[in-house]
């Protein structure tokens, strides 16, 4: 399935209700760890990639990490790049694959962005689950309409196929550098 929500309180509710104890989780954009520490209680026998650009969160994950003694991993680096996915694919298949990923860049900040994010590593990790904090694509999802339905029950987009790691993106030297 794959959940879109706004509301941070949503986003953690929704990270609560469809975590499972052993599952693995990537989390993208875990700033200073205040959902990954839930995300961490509802998996303690699971696995957690929690992953920020920000200077701010590299402390604060490492006391987290420390605090909660489980199986957070964090890497500080820019989901945007290739080498990013490449390290993460290569680490999920170590342990049997990503069940969840959780997608939050700033819940405000350009959908754009956030859904060629969504839509490259869920493609690549292929989870059981997506959870993705936008407004920008919460608003699209409830203003469009269409008369045909093309559905996906996992947390990727199916029809979109079998594609893997992308090779490097282009177009990604003309993304924003404000996020
Ligand atoms: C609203 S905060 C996340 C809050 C956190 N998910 C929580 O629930 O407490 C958004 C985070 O996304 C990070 N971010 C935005 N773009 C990013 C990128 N391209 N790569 C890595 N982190 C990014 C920001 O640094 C920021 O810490």
């Amino acid at each position: 399935m794959i959940k879109i929500v706004y509301d941070i309180k949503v986003y953690r509710e929704v990270l609560k209700n469809n975590i499972k104890e052993d599952d693995v989780v990537v989390e993208l954009g875990c700033h200073v760890g205040n959902s990954t520490r839930i995300i961490s209680q509802m998996a303690p026998h699971g696995k957690i990639i929690a992953l920020d650009k920000s200077p701010q969160s590299e402390e604060k994950m490492h006391e987290l990490i420390k605090e909660e003694k489980s199986s957070i991993e964090f890497i500080k680096s820019d989901v945007r790049l290739h080498e990013t996915l490449e390290e993460v694919a290569e680490k999920v298949n170590e342990i049997g694959g990503c069940d969840v990923l959780s997608v939050d860049l700033g819940g405000g900040y350009h959908p754009d962005t956030t859904f060629k994010v969504f839509f490259i590593w869920s493609s690549t990790l292929k989870p059981r689950e997506t959870i993705i904090r936008n407004r920008g694509l919460l608003d699209f999802l409830h203003s469009a309409s269409s008369s045909e339905i093309i559905k996906s029950n996992n947390g990727w987009l199916e029809s979109c196929g079998d594609d893997g790691i992308p090779t490097r993106l282009k177009e990604l030297k003309l993304w924003s550098h404000k996020l």
